[in-house]
């Protein structure tokens, strides 16, 4: 055997503003498949990743909770760690950004780019909100497309006409963080100078670091010229200050990626055995591999190992990238209910059943990958159910009634076992270039090899003939073996399956090289179901919960929803009815509205102050887009349901709900009762 390999492998490190969802799970499942692999080979294999927490959003949005930063990446990071860990993805160390180890690392590189002159200074103008004291980020202002005259629209792009521009060229521009009018500033900004490696990286990137297509597409940018890249931003702001620069912060962009060493050294920090040069000095010999997805290739393929070469340490090996998942052939959209957070997910199913979808799907290209729900279940109920567990569930029983658990000696088809002994280094060769899509393609033709075999032998019928005993020990035991193959092959994707395997097998944890061996007059555990079909009854579930995740998550942020319509008010046209006592239940009262105002921050919010009799209420209602001003709703009557639990909202608690129909935009209509009805009034 030859030496075991040296590799660290790294992960995308998610924004810490917001849940994982599965399309994240794509990245992290994809990299833990691949790692779990390596393991299983033998080599050293160690995974890290982290939380990005830095940046202004981060900032913004724990103001608006009213929490520190801290809090809020503290918050995130264990709800991350919990998804994360739920789904199997097994980090070596999964860190933050903000962190000391981060803080070190980021400033020794910053110091030997800026003392081998790398990095440039210059000032720039930009928006700056004259309220909230900040310079504003292209997406933080809003105003009308200078093209097609739509209002609203972001500092950088129009989403009605697709018009690209400069925020200076909105018109009308507002803060979308404090809707003052920005004024211009000019500021000094810190700049690395790309440019310096553009040869490098001209070579570095054509030397097998990259996939063909992502190669091609980065050639476009050298053809064009490298810019000197802004890793600087201004108080306020959420990251480490810049050494020697007071007032000044590193891009949260700039900082992230060394998180990625930062997480290592952090692990090497507690691991005796762990030398952080070894993995990360200019002459390790290790391999380093990233993966991510389509989206950051800029900063990984280029600003990343030219910070690394400026800074004196080793580059990437290879930097893995993948497309973006949709789900039914489209976007992941809330409103259709598939915009589907991790833990939606892993409430209605189980993880590994994504797993084997995710790696029947993965190749090593760059493509989008569909989750189609219907094709998830047909094809998990097919492959894990109908053709791998259903060897063991063939053939254990006959094994318990017949000979005690014990697996006889011999092989009844020595054809069989050469053509899985055969295929072994075709499957580890297609997880090693991570195509995923083959090495189970391969597995599943195992599979069905041994399911002909088995029913072409049929124990079952055998098994009531005469004197046939022996030969259905043989044929059910030799099930069993092959069984035992295919989990070794499919360990990698299916770790709990494996474990459940292993304790009814009665073995060890099987490793990759165990593949070449056979069990033979082996004792066996109490056989159990090993994995049930996926009910499409879950997955329904899993969506309508996707569609009331959407519901709460506006009315928790005000602003979570996708653009695209107004999916908050359009109802199932079949609610489930409900019983006369839940309806009565239900206090539904007539309200003045005494005062109704934008909420601060929010794109869609009203906060209407509600005279409901013999109290005032305060409601935050996601209808601003059809009352633009909403002084005009005030001294009018509505209705109210006043016995809703009062729901924490990122801007307030809203204490109730007022009543409104309609599509959405701008046609919500707020019902009203006759004229005469007082505030207060009960509906009976
Ligand atoms: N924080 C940055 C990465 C910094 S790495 C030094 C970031 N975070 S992210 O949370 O937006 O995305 C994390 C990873 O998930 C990225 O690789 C991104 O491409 C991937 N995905 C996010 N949404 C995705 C899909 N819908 N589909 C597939 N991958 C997706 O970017
Ligand atoms: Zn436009």
């Amino acid at each position: 055997m030859s030496e075991p390999r040296k590799i660290l492998v790294t992960s995308a490190l998610p924004y810490a503003n917001g849940s994982i969802h599965l399309g994240h799970m794509l990245e992290y499942i994809q990299t833990d498949m691949w790692v779990r692999f390596q393991k299983h080979r033998g080599n050293q294999c160690i995974y890290v990743c982290a939380d990005d927490a830095h940046g202004s959003a981060i900032m913004l949005r724990a103001e608006k909770e009213g929490i520190t930063p801290e809090q809020l990446i503290a918050n995130v990071q264990a709800e991350h760690s919990a998804d994360f860990a739920e789904f199997l993805v097994d980090f070596d160390n999964f860190h933050s950004t903000h962190a000391e180890e981060n803080r070190e690392l980021s400033s020794q590189i910053y110091l030997k780019l800026r003392d081998a002159g790398h990095i440039a200074t210059r000032s720039i103008t930009q928006y700056f909100d004259p309220e909230k004291k900040m310079f504003l980020a292209d997406r933080f202002i809003k105003g009308t497309c200078p093209k097609c005259g739509t209002e609203d629209q972001y500092g950088d792009n129009c989403e009605k006409c697709g018009a690209t521009y400069a925020p200076t060229d909105l018109k009308d521009p507002k803060s979308a963080i404090s809707g003052a009018t920005p004024v211009l500033k000019d500021s000094q900004h810190f700049f690395f100078k790309l440019p310096d490696f553009q040869e490098m990286l001209q070579a570095w990137t054509r030397s097998g670091t990259l996939q063909e297509a992502v190669a091609n597409k980065i050639a476009e940018w050298l053809d064009a010229g490298l810019q000197q890249w802004d890793i600087s931003r201004d108080a306020p702001y959420f990251g480490f200050e810049i050494p020697d620069e007071p007032g000044k912060y590193f891009y949260v962009w700039l900082d992230a990626p060394i998180g990625y060493m930062a997480s290592f050294k952090n692990l090497c920090n507690r691991t005796p055995e762990l030398d952080f040069d070894a993995f990360w000095g200019k002459d390790s010999t290790a391999e380093l591999y990233h993966f991510i997805g389509k989206d950051i290739v800029n900063f990984h393929a280029l600003f990343w190992p030219a910070m690394l070469e400026g800074a004196g340490f080793r580059k990437p090996t290879g930097i893995n990238v993948h497309g973006y998942l949709t789900v039914n052939g489209q976007k992941m959209s809330k409103s259709r209910g598939t915009f589907i957070k991790a833990r939606t997910y892993l409430d209605h199913l189980s993880p590994e059943y994504l797993r084997y979808y995710y790696a029947a799907k993965l190749s090593r290209g760059v493509d989008d990958l569909d989750l189609n729900l219907e094709d998830f279940v047909q094809k998990v109920n097919s492959d894990l159910v109908g053709k791998v567990v259903n060897i063991a569930s063939r053939c254990a029983g006959f094994i318990h009634k017949g000979n005690a658990g014990v697996l006889v000696a011999g092989n009844a088809a020595p054809e069989l076992t050469e053509a899985f002994l055969a295929a072994a280094p075709s499957i580890a060769e297609a997880y090693e270039a991570r195509d995923f899509a083959r090495a189970m393609r391969e597995i599943m033709g195992l599979a069905d090899r041994a399911n002909a075999w088995i029913a072409d032998k049929a124990p079952w019928s055998l098994n009531k003939q005469e004197g046939k005993q022996d030969e259905v020990q043989a044929i059910c035991a030799l099930g069993i073996n092959l069984f035992r193959q295919l989990v070794i092959f499919l360990k990698p994707v299916l770790p709990l399956l494996a474990a459940d395997a292993e304790a009814f097998l009665n073995v060890a944890p099987l490793t990759w090289n165990d593949h070449a061996t056979l069990l033979s007059n082996h004792q066996l555990n109490e056989f159990k179901p090993l994995m049930t079909r996926i009910d499409p009854v879950k997955v329904q579930a899993m969506t309508d919960a996707s569609k009331e995740d959407l519901t709460a998550s506006q009315t928790d942020t005000g602003e979570a929803a996708a653009p695209q319509g107004n999916g908050e008010l359009t109802k199932d046209p079949l609610s489930p009815e409900i019983e006369f006592d839940t309806f009565a239940a239900v206090d539904l009262r007539v309200a003045l509205i005494l005062k109704a105002e934008a909420v601060e921050g929010a794109d869609k919010l009203l906060r209407l102050t509600l005279d409901i009799g013999d109290e005032q209420r305060n409601v935050l209602s996601g209808i601003k887009s059809a009352y633009p001003d909403p002084a005009k709703l005030e001294g009018r009557l509505t209705m109210m349901i006043a016995n809703l639990k009062p729901r924490k909202m990122k801007f307030g608690v809203s204490e109730g709900m007022v009543m409104a129909a309609g599509p959405g935009g701008e046609e919500i209509y707020l019902l009203s009762p006759d004229s005469g009805a007082k505030p207060g009034q009960r509906i009976k």
